[in-house]
């Protein structure tokens, strides 16, 4: 994607937005990332207020290259492994904040270790450039809510907090980043993610543990409930009960209510785009409940199921 006149005018006004402490939103190949100045302490605080987003619940920073990590901390050399593999990409890495790291300490939740991570969307990597900064950016949603995959669905949540949204269209993976540990020994994944657990093994030469297992915490934000619907939805259905409209992956099964296919090819890759999407449509649709069919839990399968229990988790 080039970016056209018009385009180069929005960037520079809204990286102007940062500098003077507003809040921008802009599409990754992930999600949609409300931005704030991560140097800016009373910015990032009005993005918690945003969001609703819990205080203890820190954010990740968005750099346009690995260069510019320094300025942040050191990345090990797992690190720089997976760093060369994904970057730029839907990969975060957990590592320990550097002693000359100016990232407000509200950003980290007063942590020891930041998140970084390097976007590859030609429209977050101009933003980020042209701010000549580091940018913290959580999905753009309210907290707890569907993450949004299109500049409405950031309207629709945040509409009146931002300055700008730059609409790039729908992101193109539609799940978010895959979130590892490398900030001390074994490297450990957080959260699932857009980089997959075998392509992450691919390129370490072997699977990596989830968080958790070892003992060190796991992302804070990694609620139970998380990235939900309004309507309750029902996992692995093998029926449609009355009422409940259908999230469908493959043949849909035979119902009367509404219905949104993830995937008639039954490919996960082009569910993830479309998930949140559909999540969102079928909370509009009105209907009570939503059912949401199998999803086999392999590639992006994993990130996707991993999303769907957390929406399904009890309030
Ligand atoms: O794809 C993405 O990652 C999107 C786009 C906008 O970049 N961003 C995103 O941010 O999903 P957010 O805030 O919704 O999720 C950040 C996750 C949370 O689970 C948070 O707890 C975790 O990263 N995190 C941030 N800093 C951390 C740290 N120092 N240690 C452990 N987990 C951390
Ligand atoms: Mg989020």
């Amino acid at each position: 994607m080039t970016l056209c006149e018009t385009d180069a005018a929005a960037i520079a006004a809204a990286a102007q937005a940062l500098r003077r402490g507003a809040l921008v939103a802009f599409p990754t190949e992930t999600v949609y990332g409300l931005g704030a100045d991560a140097h800016d302490g009373r910015a990032v605080a009005a993005l918690f207020a945003a969001k609703a987003r819990p205080r203890f619940n820190p954010l990740i920073v968005h750099v346009p290259d690995s260069a510019a990590v320094a300025q942040i901390g050191v990345l090990p050399a797992v690190g720089r492994r997976l760093a060369a593999a994904f970057w730029p990409g839907p990969l975060t890495l957990i590592i320990a904040r550097g002693e000359r790291c100016a990232i407000a300490d509200l950003a980290t939740a007063g942590l020891a270790t930041v998140a970084v991570r390097v976007p590859a969307h030609p429209i977050a990597h101009a933003l980020l450039t042209a701010f000549g900064g580091p940018v913290v950016a959580p999905s753009a949603n309210r907290s707890g809510h569907v993450s949004p995959t299109t500049a409405a669905h950031v309207a629709a949540d945040l509409g009146a907090s931002v300055a700008a949204i730059l609409d790039g269209g729908p992101t193109p993976i539609g799940v978010e980043s895959t979130v590892v540990d490398v900030s001390a020994g074994e490297p450990v994944v957080l959260r699932l993610g857009a980089v997959t657990r075998s392509a992450l093994a691919r390129v370490l030469g072997h699977p990596l543990a989830i968080g958790g297992a070892t003992g060190r915490p796991a992302s804070p934000g990694m609620a139970a409930r998380h990235y939900a619907p309004a309507a309750p939805l029902r996992l692995n259905a093998a029926a449609v009960e009355p009422g409940e409209a259908l999230l469908a992956f493959g043949t849909p099964l035979p119902h009367a209510g509404p219905m949104v296919n993830l995937s008639a090819r039954a490919d996960p890759v082009e569910a993830a785009a479309n998930l949140y999407a559909a999540l969102r449509a079928l909370e509009r649709s009105g209907a009570p409940r939503i059912a949401a069919m199998p999803i086999p839990d392999e590639g992006l399968g994993e990130a996707i199921n991993d999303r769907l229990r957390r929406a399904a988790a009890a309030p």
